[in-house]
């Protein structure tokens, strides 16, 4: 794997636009600040990485449930949660000069756009996005987009609760949009201000909370690893205490190794009974569980696992990229895992000869209901497959003119390049068998 240097960063974004992962937002009216869309290979990979982590923290767990609450909700919500108050916010500063603002933190006594030292005191900045509700644009009409998916699943404890006949140790998990109206953001899609959020809310007994912190940090270093990431892309770090969020008794964030340098992927918080006990006194409901085998009665702690989906989609990209020489001419090629590939099969015929034409087609409609394949029939078969190699597609399947004869098909494979014979008969489960492996 090459360095992950700056120039890895550009590579990358280059790429994702050329191949169509990733396009700047609104880019025929000059972009709009840092928001992106996710193109025909993107919109494959972010769910990919999205289903990945629903199987491994929903479906093969009976200890968690999943959730999919609205990102709109009452603003009560969120000045019970504490994120309208002083802990959600930046501070800033602006030049009095050149009239920019500053994160009050990312700078000195200096403005580091014109030099000058005549800058305003800080002032906090909510990160909140602020809308209305209906027609009225008044006070009683404000709303605001979820800055976390986390809330959605604390208001909804007593729901899940009794609909699912849960009891501590177990979990309520949540994939989706998030919204924060950072200062600063950037890094391409590393920091947006839409972005995917993929969280845990672990609810535990409170003695047990130090034991589902260590335990929740290490599965989910796993999960990246497990994926394919190299460890050495990966490592732990614990929170200093004045870093700490406004919710959190201890927080170690998953740091993944950026071509910029070490940062966050994914943040491990103890954010202990802070957000149970702070609704049900804000709402006046009891937010707790009770026993009624022994009579115990207690509001769990929380542990909370809190990955970006784009973020971490990201950070695959980054560690899938590779080059290498094959018979000797260079290849770009993303080693993505096979679960995270968007696609899994390409079918190239060849030849675009009307003779082949017909029997590659059948081979892709054999393919298409078990997996998610590409067809390309133009161009020489070589360059067809560093397209594919470019993208990731763990296999191509050609189709050449003995095929018509023996009644099988080439498989050959992106990183080995080893190729085999295979019966088109026996193709779905021959696939099959290589992308479980
Ligand atoms: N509920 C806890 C929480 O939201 P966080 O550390 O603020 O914690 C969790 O966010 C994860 O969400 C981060 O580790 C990061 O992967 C992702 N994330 C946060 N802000 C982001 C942003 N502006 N752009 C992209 N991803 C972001």
């Amino acid at each position: 794997m090459p360095e992950p240097g700056p120039e890895l960063m550009d590579t990358v974004v280059n790429l994702c636009k050329r191949r169509g992962f990733v396009f700047p937002s609104s880019e025929i009216y000059g972009g709009f600040r840092s928001t992106y869309d996710y193109g025909p290979l993107g919109v494959l990979l972010l769910r990919n990485v999205k289903d990945a982590w629903w199987r491994s923290m929903v479906q093969l767990r009976d200890d968690v449930v999943g959730l999919d609450a609205a990102i709109l909700s009452s603003p009560r919500v969120w000045e019970a949660s504490g994120h309208l108050g002083a802990g959600f916010a930046d501070q800033l500063v602006d030049c009095r000069s050149c009239k920019e603002r500053w994160r009050a933190d990312h700078i000195g006594d200096t403005c580091p756009n014109c030099g000058s030292t005549d800058l305003t005191e800080p002032r906090a900045f909510n990160l909140m996005f602020k809308t209305y509700v209906g027609p009225v644009e008044d006070a009683g009409a404000v709303a605001y987009l979820r800055p976390e998916t986390a809330q959605g699943m604390f208001v909804n404890f007593a729901n899940v609760l009794q609909a699912s006949r849960k009891r501590p140790p177990f979990g309520i998990a949540q994939m989706g949009k998030s919204f924060r109206n950072e200062i600063t953001p950037g890094n391409f899609v590393f920091r947006t201000r839409e972005f995917e959020q993929m969280e845990l809310e672990f609810f535990v007994p409170p003695g047990e909370a130090a034991t589902w912190f260590d335990y929740w940090c290490q599965q989910r270093l796993a999960w990246y690893c497990g994926l394919g990431m190299a460890p050495e892309l990966l490592r732990l770090r614990a929170h200093e205490p004045e870093e700490l969020s406004h919710y959190s008794a201890g927080t170690s964030d998953v740091e993944f190794r950026y071509p910029w340098g070490w940062g966050e992927l994914e943040g491990i918080a103890n954010r202990t009974d802070f957000d149970l006990a702070a609704h049900a006194s804000a709402s006046g409901q009891r937010l707790e569980y009770f026993d009624q085998a022994t009579g115990e009665r207690y509001v769990p702690h929380v542990i909370e696992p809190a990955a970006g989906a784009t973020r971490t989609m990201m950070a695959f990209l980054l560690a899938a990229y590779d080059t290498d020489v094959v018979a000797g001419e260079a290849r770009t090629v993303l080693r993505l895992h096979h679960r995270l590939a968007p696609y899994k099969v390409a079918v190239l015929p060849l030849s675009k000869k009307d003779t082949l034409i017909p029997l590659a087609r059948r081979v892709l409609g054999l393919l298409q209901p078990h997996f998610m394949c590409d067809y390309d029939e133009t161009q020489a078969i070589g360059r067809r497959y560093r397209r594919q190699d470019e993208i990731g597609t763990p296999f191509c399947v050609t189709v050449d003119f003995e095929s018509l004869d023996d009644a099988a098909v080439t498989i050959r494979e992106r990183d080995s390049l080893a190729q085999v014979r295979v019966p088109v008969a026996g193709l779905v489960a021959a696939l099959a068998e290589r992308l479980a492996g």
